[in-house]
């Protein structure tokens, strides 16, 4: 490519810089595009031009600029001045984008925006983004490598984060406020995690939870391999000897719990659906496992259990932070009170708490369910409420499930932990890798609490 081939657009650091106050919002979004001559200024803006810029904008889940398109610049406000550069910028394809303190002079909630776009544009153009920023937020949530300036001269240069690979970085998604959020997930309903029919933790979730691609992009894999994957990853962690009594809590539909009975373990599992329970009982009953395991209905904050009476809890599969802040102590509290001193929990996600809270979630967002029919999870963090909010849809039930999950850093796991009577014992990235370092890259959380002795 030579240097005339080459596409450069630019974002200014005053939004009002980037705009032409006499043109309308859409042929400002445009101007990029028939600058680089890559449309003259009525093919720009013909009638398909426009509708394939209100999908990117609903896609980019920039609405509100839709309803705008015909207004000058002048109808919005600074923050969204900016994202109609960016947008601009973007739109023309470039090969590279120029950012002159994007943020700068942003709200919250728009610096936000701005960030989860400059990585989209990186993404889904496969253009380089170069940003000259005093923003540290910014240089933390979207830079690839960071190149410190001191009077013009380069004082460092670091490669900060995970590349954005598509492959295995899904889309970003993140917001400020709870506010922000796509509406279906604003009012999400508190006991979301209640079972039941009609319920997600139902036929919902015991459809979709087997499909093609499984659940972590890097590892699509069917249920049953994925169970045997998780039981194993878990002994291998724990480094079980076989003779210990193990409780796993929420078991569902009793996966694990029947695995670990086969391997000869005591396995009692709680859920608080009855019908997931009945499931496990049957299933149990088939491989003759009944003397081995046990499964009980019972609510994870108050459990059917006695003190003392098992040597390992096993919570499974994000099954921690589906209550209040509050509640979800309890549920360790209760893990403390069944566990014999010197016991563990074993609690594993595939949502690793320093990826979401920069809006990266590794899963794929649409999935081939056994059977048939397809599954479709979106999920976002809401930084307000420090939590993932999110949809599950299975298109073959016609149902659609919103979720809300707390999430809880190493350090809030720390407090927690010491305030239900356990330490961290141990953390890891990956259930198929025990000495994998919990990172940024991992798509896994794991961690290991112990009951102290006193
Ligand atoms: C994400 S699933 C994980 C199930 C299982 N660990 C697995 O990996 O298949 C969460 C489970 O939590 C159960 N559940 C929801 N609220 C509960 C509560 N308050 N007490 C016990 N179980 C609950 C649901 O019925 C569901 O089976």
């Amino acid at each position: 490519m030579t240097s005339d081939d080459l596409r450069i657009t630019y974002v200014p650091q005053m939004p009002s810089d980037g705009l032409v106050p006499d043109l309308t919002i859409v042929e400002n979004a445009m101007m990029h595009t028939i600058v680089l001559g890559r449309h003259g200024m009525r093919r720009a803006i013909s009638t398909k031009a426009k509708r394939d810029l209100c999908d990117a904008l609903d896609r980019l889940g920039l609405h509100f600029l839709v309803d705008k398109l015909d207004m000058p610049p002048t109808a919005l406000s600074g923050g969204e001045q900016q994202l109609l550069n960016l947008i601009g910028a973007m739109y023309a394809q470039p090969h590279l984008i120029l950012c002159d303190e994007p943020t700068s002079k942003l709200d919250e909630q728009n610096r936000i925006r701005i960030c989860s776009l400059l990585v989209t544009a990186a993404q889904e153009t496969h253009c380089s983004v170069i940003c000259a920023s005093h923003d540290h937020e910014i240089v933390q949530r979207v830079a690839d490598r960071v190149v410190s300036l001191e009077n013009g001269r380069v004082t460092s240069e670091v490669a900060l984060r995970i590349p954005l690979s598509p492959r295995f970085v899904g889309d970003v998604r993140i917001c400020g406020l709870r506010s922000n959020l796509p509406a279906y997930l604003q009012d999400v309903d508190s006991n979301w995690w209640r079972p039941g029919e009609g319920q997600l933790f139902d036929e919902a979730y015991f459809r979709g939870d087997d499909s093609a691609e499984g659940y972590l992009v890097s590892r699509p894999l069917l249920r049953n391999a994925r169970t045997l994957r998780e039981v194993e990853g878990i002994l291998r962690v724990l480094g079980l000897s076989g003779k210990e009594r193990i409780a796993d809590i929420p078991c569902g539909w009793g996966r694990h719990s029947i695995e670990l009975a086969k391997r000869g373990f005591a396995v009692k599992g709680i859920d608080l659906s009855e019908a997931y329970i009945e499931k496990a009982r049957n299933a149990a009953r088939q491989a003759d496992l009944a003397m081995r395991m046990e499964v009980l209905c019972g609510d994870m904050r108050k459990l059917p259990l006695s003190n003392a009476s098992c040597d390992v809890v096993l919570n499974l599969w994000t099954s921690f932070g589906f209550f209040s802040r509050e509640d979800d102590k309890l549920v360790l509290k209760e893990f403390a009170r069944i566990l014999k001193p010197g016991g563990r929990v074993l609690v594993h996600s595939d949502l690793n708490p320093e990826r979401v809270k920069l809006g990266i979630f590794d899963e794929p967002p649409v999935r081939n369910i056994v059977g048939g029919g397809a599954l479709e999870v979106r999920e976002y963090y809401c930084e307000e409420e420090r939590a993932v909010f999110g949809f599950w849809k299975v298109d073959t039930l016609a149902s659609q499930h919103t979720f809300r999950l707390n999430i809880y850093t190493i350090r809030d796991w720390s407090a927690l932990a010491r305030d239900a009577g356990f330490k961290v014992e141990s953390t890891c990235g990956s259930l198929d890798n025990s000495a994998s370092l919990l990172t940024m890259r991992s798509q896994e959380f794991v961690i290991v609490l112990r009951k102290d002795n006193l």
